[in-house]
């Protein structure tokens, strides 16, 4: 099952995987991260760079989870300006060696075939950062996606468009389509990190931890994998019937496992 980790706030989830990130760099120069964006990654990001000083980050590879469809790569919410702007630059990395799915529209056909092709090629993901949307997706995997799913094309809901919305000047600039890794792509991870702040993710978080395992919420998918921390603020956890039993558990965590 999942480890389900309750933290004070936002800022101590970012420690928390930050340090683990931290260990699997120094433990393996080339690690392969799987980056996610929008605001729940942000206090991993900002925890990194102090971690970072003095460790060789020059060979470390990421793959984002997903881009906006026909999206102008210019445009400062196409996740490959995200990625730049929120990790590859205040981590140092070589950008190079960072992947988002190429969501222009001229090679859309075969794109997610591609991006496919050099996750398995880079050895696959090592550790998988997560958010969840309210709707329950993951990456952009909306409600119906299979979990075999891997890297394609989607549509998405009209409540993510609105979700986003606050990154664009009106809704009508959220572009309507996604090239998202697949939850199969996702379950391929060796290790699944999903994080959740705020009592508007109460209801997805619930629903992907303790739920039935569904389609219908692509956040359940995470029951299958066999390695997956949950790191959750209180509000995020409120609807959650064990969070008593989360807490005895984490508090009584032998020192010698990781996250
Ligand atoms: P958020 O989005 O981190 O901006 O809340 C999460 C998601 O849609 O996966």
């Amino acid at each position: 099952m999942a480890e389900v980790i309750i933290v004070a706030d936002a800022k101590a989830a970012g420690a928390l995987v930050a340090d683990e990130i931290v260990g699997l760099i120094r433990h393996d120069p080339d690690v392969v991260l799987g980056l996610a964006t929008g605001s729940t990654p942000v206090p991993v990001y900002e925890a990194l760079p102090e971690r970072l000083r003095g460790v060789d980050v020059s060979r470390v590879r990421g793959f984002a989870l997903d881009e906006y469809v026909g999206i102008d790569p210019a445009h400062p919410e196409s996740y490959r300006n995200v990625i730049r702007r929120e990790v590859i630059e205040p981590l140092g990395l070589d950008p190079e060696r960072i992947h988002v799915p190429n969501g222009a529209i001229s090679t859309i056909e075969h794109a997610g075939e591609d991006y496919e092709r050099a996750i398995a090629a880079a050895g696959g993901v090592e550790l998988q950062i997560l958010g969840i949307g309210t709707d329950g997706h993951i990456g952009f995997n909306e409600p119906g996606s299979s979990f075999a799913s891997s890297t394609r094309v989607k549509t998405l809901t009209a409540q993510t468009r609105q979700d986003n919305a606050r990154f664009f000047d009106s809704i009508d600039q959220v572009p309507m389509h996604c090239i998202t890794q697949g939850l199969g792509t996702i379950l391929r991870a060796r290790h699944l990190v999903l994080l959740a702040f705020g009592e508007g993710k109460a209801e997805a978080v619930a629903g992907a931890v303790e739920g039935p395992v569904t389609a219908s919420l692509p956040g359940s998918a995470i029951q299958l994998h066999p390695r997956v921390s949950v790191v959750v603020d209180e509000a995020a956890a409120s609807r959650l019937q064990h969070a008593d039993y989360y807490r005895y558990t984490y508090d009584n965590k032998p020192a010698w496992q990781g996250l």
